[in-house]
This record gives C-alpha cells, structure tokens and sequence, in this order.
C-alpha cells in the first residue's frame, strides 16, 4: 500500500481548507506538500446559518454537498499543483467543515459536512471520514482526536511537557515521558476574538493581538466568564463555537455594557490564555514546556498572555522541528492510515470512552477487494 496520505478540514475558524500530504513510511511522519484554500464568506455565513437551531434541512443537505465538491475540487488542485499523481495517495482523511459538536446532552451530537462520497468519486481516491462518532457511541467525546499525534510527534522520554493547539477552540495534550496524561478542550481558542473583531473591526481576527495589546482587560467581565460551568468542569471535555459565541459573551456582559470594544478583546484574549492555564493546573508544573500550534501561535499577544498566566516555557512547534500550522491536517491523514489497518486512533483515558474504537466509515471508488 501507498504510504502517502492526505488530510484535509477545515477548522472551527473557517478561515481556509487546511491540506496535508504526508509520509508515514519511517517512524515520524514527513509533512511532505500542503496548502490552503480560503472559504468565501458567503460560504462560511450558509455554515452559520445551519449552526442555529432554526436550520432548514434542505440548506444542511446542499452544503454538505457543496462542501463535499469545495473540498474535492481543493485537492485535486493541491494533487495537480505537486505534479502527485492519484494512485500514489493511500487515502484521504477528510474532516470536513465543523457545524456542530455538543457531548454535554444525554443524547450527545458532533455533525461535520463535505459529503466523502462526492469527494472519493471527484478525486478517484479512498475517502476516510466521519472520524468522531465511534468514540461517542462507545461513550466518549469524540474530541480532541490529535492526542495521539502529538504523542508521536513530540514525546520524548522523561520529559513532561503539553502541547497547545489554539484553533477556534483550544485543546490541549498533557505528555509524561511518551504517556499521554491528559488530553480535552480548554475553552475559546480565537474564535470569540475573531467574532468580536468582525463585528467591531470589521477584521475577521486581530492581527498578532494588536488590537488587544493596545487595551487593559476588564477583570470583572473575566472574572464572571470564568465562572461558567465549561471551565470549573473536569476533563475529559470538549465544546464548539457554537457554545462559545458571542451570544454566550452578550450574557456575561449584560453588567459591562459601557466597555469600550478594545477592552473587551483585550479580555477575551486574557480569557482564553487563563483557561489554559487555570486548565494545566495540577497536569503539569512551572518550567516545563508548552508548544503552541494552530493559528493562534501567531498572536503575538496571546502568546505573552500564556506566557505570563501558565508560567511555562512557551514555544512554538515549528521550535521542535513540526510547523504549527499543519498539525491537525496531519492529524487526519494519520487517522486514515489508522482507519485503513483497522487499529484504533481514539485515546479513551483522553475522550473518556468505554474502549478504543476504531474511527472512520471508509469511502472507495471502486470495487476493489481489500
Ligand atoms: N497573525 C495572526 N495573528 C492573530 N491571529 C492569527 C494570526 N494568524 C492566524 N490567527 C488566528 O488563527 C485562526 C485560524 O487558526 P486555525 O486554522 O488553526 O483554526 P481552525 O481553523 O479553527 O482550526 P481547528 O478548529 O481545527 O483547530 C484565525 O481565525 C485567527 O484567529
Ligand atoms: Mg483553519
């Protein structure tokens, strides 16, 4: 078998369609070509349209299928642009586009779109998708599934260190040595900055935290967002931005309402950066390394507020030798290859499932035996 794989999501953000190609012939993964797509914003409001619980089915459907096509017509450019041809690539491990993820319900749901029936007829290549759900029948969160990579990425022996990955919604890895310790979601990665900073900047994010940095935190508004449940609860646990939108940041607002919208970034940001590190407390103690990945490893200031809140050595991935922005496309080119050994690539002492599942409905094109 081909030991190429590619990974292709699209994240919480929406921001692009992330595309890996990746090597798993020897023992680490080699991040061979990868790109990205932008989302035309038209796109991504349909997506947001579908997220509210007046949704129209019919709208559902056709998007999965648009996105299903987008993601398609995306990697057969990415093949053609690195001259790859079909036949060489293993699998496809496609994500997709986020809607919706709520394990907090006695009837928990995680919805993804981008149909990986069109995107296996359009490229000629196996499709493995729909990655969460076996961990969530055999009870878990089926989030966050990348644990497991960055054990493999990063581990090392006697070193304890945890890995940040601040997309939308921040996850975070606790490593012990090659042991995974703990692995769930801290919170808002960007995504209540990126929605303020639409709304009041008319920017979909704050570029490198300028804007924050230039403002003092409201430290009542922290303190009251603090309190909410998702924070004081205890691993394992995951959430979605749909949770925390700005409908959720309007209600612990309502006694901040003369806050000018600087000071309000400002402690969003401070938010998301004491989340963390109120969420290591007890995992992992002072001095001992953080490596940060997903898009908000460039906000600067994020990056000196995660400094000063967790009193860790922060660093980039990019530092150990992986570029942070290619982690979670890698991830899912990993679980494909999983997926297609039959081997599990849930953790459940992370997603806190009864047994280890494994993840994936595989996709052909054909009707090859395997
Ligand atoms: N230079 C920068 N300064 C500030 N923020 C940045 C910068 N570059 C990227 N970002 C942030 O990173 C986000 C995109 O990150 P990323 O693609 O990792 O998130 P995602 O798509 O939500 O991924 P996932 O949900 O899979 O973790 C942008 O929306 C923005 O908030
Ligand atoms: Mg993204």
């Amino acid at each position: 078998m081909s030991k190429m794989f590619i990974g292709a999501l699209s994240g919480t953000s929406m921001d692009a369609i992330d595309i890996a190609a990746v090597d798993f012939s020897e023992a680490q993964p080699r991040l061979l070509a990868h790109a990205n797509y932008p989302i035309a914003q038209d796109l991504t409001a349909r997506v947001r349209s579908i997220q509210s619980d007046a949704c129209r089915l019919s709208e559902y459907a056709r998007l999965d299928y648009i996105f299903g096509k987008l993601f398609a017509d995306c990697i057969n450019d990415f093949i053609k642009q690195q001259n790859f041809s079909p036949q060489t690539v293993a699998a496809i491990g496609l994500h997709g586009q986020t809607v919706l993820h709520d394990t907090s319900q006695e009837s928990p749901l995680t919805l993804q779109i981008a149909d990986p029936n069109v995107v296996a007829y359009k490229t000629g290549i196996s499709v493995v998708s729909d990655f969460r759900r076996a961990d969530i029948a055999a009870g878990g969160q089926g989030a966050p599934l990348v644990p497991a990579l960055h054990a493999l990425l990063f581990a090392k022996p006697d070193k304890k260190q945890a890995i940040l990955n601040i997309g939308g919604i921040a996850n975070v890895t606790v490593l012990d040595g090659k042991q995974i310790v703990v692995g769930f979601d801290t919170g808002p990665g960007n995504c209540l900055m990126d929605a303020w900073s639409l709304k009041h900047n008319n920017q979909s994010y704050d570029k490198n935290g300028e804007w924050a940095a230039a403002h003092s935190p409201d430290s009542a508004l922290l303190q009251a967002m603090l309190k909410d449940s998702f924070f004081t609860k205890t691993p394992p646990k995951s959430t979605c931005t749909g949770y925390f939108s700005l409908d959720w940041l309007a209600d612990y607002m309502q006694e901040s309402t003369s806050l000018s919208p600087g000071v309000v970034v400002a402690t969003l940001a401070e938010l998301t950066a004491v989340a963390v590190a109120n969420a290591l407390q007890g995992y992992i103690g002072e001095g001992n390394e953080l490596l940060l990945c997903g898009g908000g490893a460039h906000n600067r200031h994020l990056v000196e507020c995660l400094r000063r809140h967790t009193k860790l050595t922060v660093l980039s991935t990019a530092d150990k030798g992986t570029d942070p922005n290619w982690i979670e496309a890698i991830a899912f080119a990993w679980l494909a290859k999983l997926r297609l050994e039959n081997r599990s690539g849930a953790i459940p002492a992370v997603t806190g499932a009864d047994v280890a599942t494994v993840l994936g409905a595989v996709y052909r094109t054909n009707c090859e035996t395997y």
